[in-house]
């Protein structure tokens, strides 16, 4: 039942120039590039065409041209998954035939999430769980240690991707977990399971499968050390939500970034802890990534950011030190290291402060990553609070993007963020003129900028 409706073949492709070729060889026959022919699978269509998983209707629709106003699509449900977190990252839920990719370090907590996620769904739904790593056993002996009672939750070890479908077209789960992608390899193709062909291949025929059956699909990849060949970029094309598992080594907090959404936003953030018994939501986080100092310290302040649909605290640190070396360092952990040397810029020629001869590091504390460019505020005043050797207020919060000609913007949603910081004890932000609310926020001094120089009088 899941054999290719038409014939297959094996090509070979040119990743350049997409030209290909019947043999393999070291340098394609069409664009002359070396090293560039893949093994890929060409399926040719077949003259009945059509319903390849029967007894589901998925192409019923195809090739039919209409007007947009005509197509009366079905009402898109969302699935809850039972935890908040995802639901959030995901858009409210899970879209019924929808391809979730989820990637990540090894190690990081992507099995976790998933039996725990099956562990809340499969009380509702048929689920199925495939599994190339771990054994059934060990995948008991963690559910049990999740505590997840399990009757429901249907477990198969498979590598063989025809029979992983094969499989869940006769049991018709709604929600199909393949972990991992990397581990599952496909009868067509030759090359090793893992490889840049045999992930895209295996993917292509779930996507397929998900399209055809209205099944719901996890996809786990892994993210490799080496740049992420064979992982999961390769596939972000092909599926409708990618969700990303970030998370620094030695910390209990797991954030899951949702970097492409059909059926949401993206950027938004989920939060979780690691626990012994999994991970648990942290369904109110804007305030674990701050690290309350007893006293002042210099090159220390609090940012409000904003990430998807609400505001965070975080603590920008910045050093700045001597430099001995011909190119002073400029490092940057959790922000765009590209972004400090323009910041350094602007400061040099608008607040004429010069840094040519120090080295610059920031960090963002707790393993956050900030992608958004109301950091640049709070990262100059730390960075100049250590220059200086001046300590901030411990009670002074900070966001605003600084422009080239050392103006300072506005950034979206300001009078949440002065809420969320008076919520939490601050007393004080500098924040841009024109993010200033016009009743104020009680109990918070603000302090409002519309150029770099007054910023720095403002210290
Ligand atoms: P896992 O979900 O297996 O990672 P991935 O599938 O992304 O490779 O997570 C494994 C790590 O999580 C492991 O180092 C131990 C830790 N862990 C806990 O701390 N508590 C738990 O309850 C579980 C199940 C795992
Ligand atoms: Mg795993």
């Amino acid at each position: 039942m899941t054999k290719a409706a038409g014939k297959t073949k094996k090509v070979y492709t040119c990743s350049s120039c997409g030209g290909t070729a019947s043999k393999w060889s070291g340098q394609c026959p069409d664009c002359g590039a070396w090293n560039t022919l893949e093994e890929t699978v060409q399926v040719q269509p077949s003259k009945a065409g059509g319903a390849r998983f029967a007894g589901y209707s998925g192409d019923a629709h195809r090739a039919r041209v209409q007007p947009l106003s005509a197509v009366q699509p079905e009402a898109e449900t969302k699935t809850g998954t039972g935890i908040g977190e995802l639901d959030r990252v995901l858009g409210g839920g899970l879209v019924q035939g929808s391809v979730v990719l989820i990637g990540g370090d090894p190690g990081i907590g992507k099995s976790t999430l998933l039996i725990q996620t099956l562990g809340h769904l499969s009380a509702r739904r048929p689920v199925l769980y495939v599994s190339g790593e771990e054994s059934p056993e060990q995948i008991s002996l963690r559910a049990q240690r999740l505590g997840i009672q399990g009757d429901d939750l249907r477990l198969l070890a498979e590598t063989q991707v025809e029979q992983v479908l094969a499989t869940a077209a006769r049991e018709r789960p709604a929600i199909l977990v393949i972990d991992s992608v990397q581990t599952m390899y496909t009868e067509l193709l030759q090359s090793a399971p893992g490889s840049v062909a045999q992930v895209r291949e295996t993917a292509a025929q779930l996507v397929r499968f998900a399209k055809q059956t209205g099944t719901a699909i996890f996809l786990v990849g892994h993210v490799t050390k080496e740049g992420a060949l064979a992982g999961p970029r390769v596939l972000e094309h092909m599926v409708d939500t990618v969700l990303y598992f970030e998370g620094e080594a030695g910390s209990h907090i797991r954030l899951i970034r949702a970097i492409k959404n059909r059926f949401g936003a993206v950027n938004e953030l989920g939060v979780f802890a690691m626990t012994d018994r999994g991970l648990r939501e942290v369904s109110n986080p804007s305030a674990i990534f701050l690290s309350r100092h007893a006293e002042d310290v210099p090159g220390s302040i609090v940012l409000v950011t904003r990430e998807g649909s609400r505001p965070l605290l975080v603590e920008v640190q910045a050093l700045v030190d001597e430099s001995h070396l011909a190119n002073p360092r400029r490092v940057t952990l959790g922000l765009e290291q590209n972004r400090l040397a323009m910041l350094l810029a602007v400061l040099h020629r608008h607040g004429g402060i010069a840094m040519f001869d120090q080295d610059v590091f920031v960090n963002v504390v707790g393993g956050v990553r900030i992608t958004e460019t109301a950091a640049d505020l709070t990262v100059l005043l730390a960075v100049l609070s250590s220059f200086r050797n001046q300590p901030l207020p411990v009670d002074l919060a900070a966001f605003g993007e600084v422009g080239l000609a050392g103006e300072i913007r506005p950034v979206p949603s300001g009078q949440e963020r002065l809420k969320e910081a008076a919520k939490h004890g601050f007393r004080r932000a500098i924040v841009p003129r024109a993010n200033v609310p016009k009743g104020g926020v009680k109990g918070l001094e603000i302090i409002p900028v519309e150029r770099l120089s007054e910023a720095l009088s403002a210290l």
